[in-house]
């Protein structure tokens, strides 16, 4: 395949697209819609075709919601969420105008299946790409077309992203770094897009707190720790 590489940190760009011969590098903030449109007609300038699309791109934070800064909030929702949408948006319609097979990949998070505590805004931001790649798979099926899509919902992968992340801990850290490494996350990708698989579950112990959620939606129930926490309140009261 020929490579197109994205991404807001040009020097950790200019060092990818070195190990990458004959790719091509184009720095851009997926927040802008203009920057990630002026992305696609670069990519297709070069190349002609897009046949894989990964919406990746992804910041975090960690703590309570009403202590993050609106600022804060605003930007996890604009690399996050709007970063997907923006691509979605910027590379689909030509993807449909090719008329060949293709394949879009959404990075979510378990974050985006389950709620955990402390990544409120983070949780807001993958549960809606969750729901923009649900939505976009049955609009592309709608249509009868040859492109597939797959929401990519990992647990703790050792990537560099507890330095993106404001406020994070050690226990954030160490969860971190004793992650998956990230090749393992790359490769269980590949072959779900080889085999045109929509949920890509990377951590199998993970998938028992989506069956929990629905069990507690079904019965009313709020998320297990602020379930915890009312046992505690009314234990002490
Ligand atoms: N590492 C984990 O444990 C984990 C778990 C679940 C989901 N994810 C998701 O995986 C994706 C990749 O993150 P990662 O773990 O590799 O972290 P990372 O910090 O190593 O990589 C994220 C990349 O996104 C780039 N980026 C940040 N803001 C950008 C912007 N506005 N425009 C363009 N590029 C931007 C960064 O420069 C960096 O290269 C994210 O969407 C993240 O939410 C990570």
């Amino acid at each position: 395949m020929h490579v197109v590489l994205a991404d807001l940190d040009k020097r950790g760009l200019k060092k990818a697209a070195e190990e990458i011969p004959g790719s091509l590098a184009v720095r851009t903030d997926v927040a802008s819609m203009g920057q990630v449109q002026a992305l696609a007609s670069k990519a297709y300038a070069r190349f002609g075709a897009v046949h894989l699309l990964c919406n990746n791109a992804g910041i975090a934070e960690h703590g309570p919601l009403w202590e993050l800064p609106l600022s804060r909030w605003r930007r996890v929702l604009a690399v996050n969420l709007w970063g997907a949408i923006h691509g979605c948006l910027a590379f689909v319609p030509r993807m449909l105008a090719q008329g060949q097979a293709a394949h879009v990949v959404n990075t979510a998070s378990m974050a985006g299946l389950v709620t955990p505590p402390s990544a409120g805004a983070y949780s807001v931001s993958k549960h809606g790409v969750v729901a923009l790649s649900e939505a976009l798979v049955q609009d592309l099926a709608t249509r009868g077309a040859r492109i597939g899509v797959s929401v990519l919902c990992p647990g703790w992968v050792q990537t560099r992203i507890a330095r993106s992340t404001k406020g994070a801990d050690a226990v954030m850290r160490s969860l971190v770094a004793h992650g998956l490494p990230p090749e393992m996350v790359a490769e269980q990708t590949l072959r779900a897009v080889r085999d045109d698989r929509f949920y890509i579950l990377t951590h199998p112990a993970m998938a028992r707190a989506v069956q929990r959620r629905t069990e507690d939606i079904l019965a009313g129930r709020a998320p297990p720790l602020a379930l915890f926490r009312r046992r505690a309140r009314s234990q002490a009261g």
